[in-house]
C-alpha cells in the first residue's frame, strides 16, 4: 500500500511536520511504501480556478495524492482552523484523487488541542469524497515537544498516535481490498 503524507506549514520547524515526520516512521515500520511532501520544501503557486498550466511542483503533488491508497494530513491550528498553504494545497485537488480513499488528519495547536482545524480539515476530505479516519491526532502545549528519535516525549501521546496510525492503515486496507473486489 502506498500513503502520501502532506506537512501543511511553511514553517521550517514545524511541530506539525515534526509529528508527521513522527507518523511516517510508523508506516515506514510496517513495510508500507510513502511519499512525504513537505509545502515548506515544496512551495505552490497560489491556486486559480483560471491557472490552466500547472507548476511542477502542484504537479507532484497531484501525481503523489493520485498514486495513494491512503493520505495523512498535517496542519498547524491556525485562527481555529487550517494553515492557509495546506488549504491552498488543498483546493488543487479534486474528488477523483481522493474519492473512496482514507484520510488521517493531524494537529499541532499553540493550546491544548487542535480540534477546530481538524474538524475543518474533516469537512474538507467530506467534500473531497475521501474516507475520514475515526481517530485524528491532535499536539498542544505540553505535548509539543519531541526526543532526539524525532518521538513526542509526553506520557501516552507515542501510544495515542500508534493507535491512531493503526488504525488508519487497517482502514486503509480495507478499502483497499473493497476496491480491488469491486474492479473485478
Ligand atoms: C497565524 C497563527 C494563528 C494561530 N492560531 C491559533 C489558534 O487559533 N489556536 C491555537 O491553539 N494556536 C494557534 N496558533 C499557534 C499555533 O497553532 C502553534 O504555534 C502550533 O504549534 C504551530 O504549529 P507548527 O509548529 O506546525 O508551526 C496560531 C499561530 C499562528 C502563527
Amino acid at each position: 500500500m502506498k500513503m502520501t503524507l502532506i506537512a501543511g506549514s511553511n514553517r521550517k520547524a514545524a511541530t506539525s511536520t515534526i509529528l508527521l515526520r513522527y507518523v511516517e516512521s510508523l508506516l515506514k515500520a510496517q513495510s508500507l511504501s510513502v511519499t512525504f511532501v513537505d509545502l515548506q520544501e515544496l512551495p505552490l503557486p497560489f491556486f486559480t480556478p483560471d491557472n490552466q498550466e500547472l507548476h511542477p511542483n502542484v504537479q507532484h503533488l497531484l501525481d503523489t495524492v493520485a498514486d495513494a491508497d491512503g493520505l495523512v494530513l498535517a496542519t498547524p491550528e491556525y485562527h481555529g482552523s487550517v494553515s492557509g498553504v495546506l488549504k491552498n494545497a488543498l483546493d488543487y485537488i479534486s474528488a477523483g484523487q481522493v474519492s473512496g480513499k482514507s484520510v488521517l488528519s493531524v494537529s499541532s495547536a499553540g493550546g491544548p488541542m487542535g480540534v477546530s482545524s481538524l474538524l475543518h480539515l474533516q469537512s474538507i476530505v467530506r467534500n473531497l469524497h475521501g474516507v475520514n479516519c475515526p481517530e485524528w491526532i491532535s499536539i498542544g502545549y505540553g505535548s509539543n515537544s519531541f526526543g532526539p528519535d524525532g518521538a513526542p516525549l509526553a506520557g501516552g501521546m507515542r501510544g495515542r498516535i500508534e493507535g491512531a496510525v493503526g488504525n488508519f492503515v487497517e482502514l486503509t486496507r480495507m478499502l483497499a481490498i473493497g476496491a480491488a473486489a469491486a474492479a473485478k
